[in-house]
């Protein structure tokens, strides 16, 4: 049977919701329409797309733009991949969800796939989940399984939004208003082993307990692409090991081959050799389907969460599974972890080396990039590459996050440089910028310029 026939045998039925055309409604119509429909919690969105084609994307006017953004760094093969596409569509076809009573044949496969891309040594496990907070949370919840309840986060770190995530997070914007969140955490200054090293001093044990994890992005993405240093992670394993504590990497906009890696610890200079006890997955795992994974490396983590401790309906969906899988499948056969290294390389190094004095440098790995601006003028510059057709986001006031497909070619980036190297914002920043730039909700912060974020 063909993978897009419909089971019976009869050709697959039309589509009920057809792609919207221009002829549906314009960018201003639809999103007055959203305006009334959709809860407002990311703001007006600064276009309605209607549908895209590699690495390209079209708004309901027809317009279309260079995808820079991916979907906040999750469309790793871009848009309407053909392979994704067609995996999806003959797994729905095929047995599109069972409870997870059940096991199916994609779920244990990406299960197994993930297991041997992480290296994971015998007795390591893997947990699915819809999305990265969810991973997160999954986490957290293994960490109170060890009988501590002490877990240590980075000041800067993101980690989702829902209860347990967010506890992790340490923006007070996101967290005061949910307050009180799950306890025991406890925030270190970012890229600090000194601050590190007395969180686990004897002096700190003996007043605040034992600690059960620390919990770290690779690179911080939300932060605005903020990498540790060469050996922090290394002394963070060093440090949680000596400890018995867990070192959970938060790996859900940094894994799947964003950075030029499987994941990015597994680069001698961001990881330094380590193995961590924990990561956790989403964003480009599933190229645009919603999955997570959680990896517990080795028996002692697998083992943390037992029969009828965590659940989801969701999760470990065969459609997910496939979509994952094909979306691995594909970031291998095409070379794209090698892709992401040299068109981000391309990127970085043509945008820093363009002379335009409005960028201050870049800075990141692979294809997940921040330029620096050397005035606090994100969101001017964000708009200005939607006119100029790029979606890109203001990920700080002064900086701007590039996480592209991972199929972005050399000549995509350069358009992107030709972009950076001209572009001129006014001298001030506009006094009131829309409530969202490229990507994220706007910060509760009474900001001019609006610092962003994702989901
Ligand atoms: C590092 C990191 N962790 C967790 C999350 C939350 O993922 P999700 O939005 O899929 O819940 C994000 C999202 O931006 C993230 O960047």
């Amino acid at each position: 049977m063909n993978a897009l026939d419909h089971p019976t045998g009869a050709p697959a039925p039309a589509p009920t919701s057809a792609v919207a055309t221009p002829a549906d409604g314009s960018v201003a119509q639809w999103t007055d329409r959203y305006s009334h429909a959709v809860m407002d919690t990311f703001g007006p969105p600064q276009r309605v797309l209607v549908r895209g084609e590699g690495a390209y994307v079209w708004d309901a006017d027809g317009k279309r733009y260079l995808d820079l953004l991916a979907g906040i760094a999750v469309n790793a093969l871009g848009h309407a991949h053909p392979t994704l596409t067609a995996a999806v569509s003959a797994q729905l076809g095929t047995l599109g969800h069972v409870s997870n009573f059940f096991g199916t044949p994609t779920q244990i496969a990406l299960a197994e796939r993930l297991l041997a891309l992480a290296e994971a040594p015998e007795g390591s496990r893997v947990f699915f989940t819809n999305s990265g907070t969810e991973a997160n949370e999954a986490a957290f919840k293994m960490t109170r399984r060890t009988g501590r309840t002490r877990v240590l986060a980075l000041q800067g770190g993101f980690h989702g939004r829902t209860m347990g995530a967010l506890a992790l997070t340490s923006k007070a914007a996101y967290r005061e208003p949910f307050e009180p969140l799950p306890g025991g955490v406890e925030f270190v200054a970012f890229d600090d082993v000194a601050a590190l090293e007395e969180a686990f001093s004897p002096a700190a044990v003996a007043v605040r307990g034992e600690v059960a994890a620390l919990v770290v992005e690779p690179v911080q993405g939300e932060a605005g692409v903020r990498s540790l240093s060469p050996g922090y992670l290394v002394a963070a394993r060093e440090l949680t090991a000596r400890h018995g504590a867990l070192l959970v990497l938060d790996e859900v906009q940094t894994g799947v081959g964003r950075t030029g890696s499987w994941f990015a610890y597994q680069q001698p200079e961001v990881g330094g050799g380590i193995v961590p006890d924990v990561v956790t997955l989403a964003k480009g795992l599933g190229g645009g389907f919603p999955v997570g994974a959680v990896v517990a490396y080795g028996e002692r983590a697998a083992t943390l969460l037992g029969r009828g401790q965590h659940g989801t309906t969701f999760g470990g969906n065969p459609v997910a599974a496939a979509a994952a899988l094909a979306t691995l499948g594909v970031i291998e056969r095409d070379g794209l972890l090698e892709n992401a290294r040299t068109v981000g390389a391309l990127l970085r190094d043509g945008i820093a080396g363009a002379g335009n004095p409005l960028v201050d440098g870049v800075r990141g790995r692979g294809l997940l990039l921040a330029v620096q601006l050397a005035r606090p003028v994100a969101a001017d510059v964000a708009r200005a590459a939607l006119d100029a057709g790029f979606v890109v986001n203001a990920v700080a006031p002064d900086a701007i996050r590039l996480a592209p497909p991972l199929i972005l070619t050399p000549d995509q980036a350069r358009d992107v440089v030709a972009f950076f190297a001209t572009v001129t914002v006014p001298e001030e920043p506009a006094a009131s910028a829309p409530a969202r730039a490229a990507s994220g909700t706007a910060d509760p912060a009474p900001t001019t310029v609006p610092t962003t974020r994702s989901s």
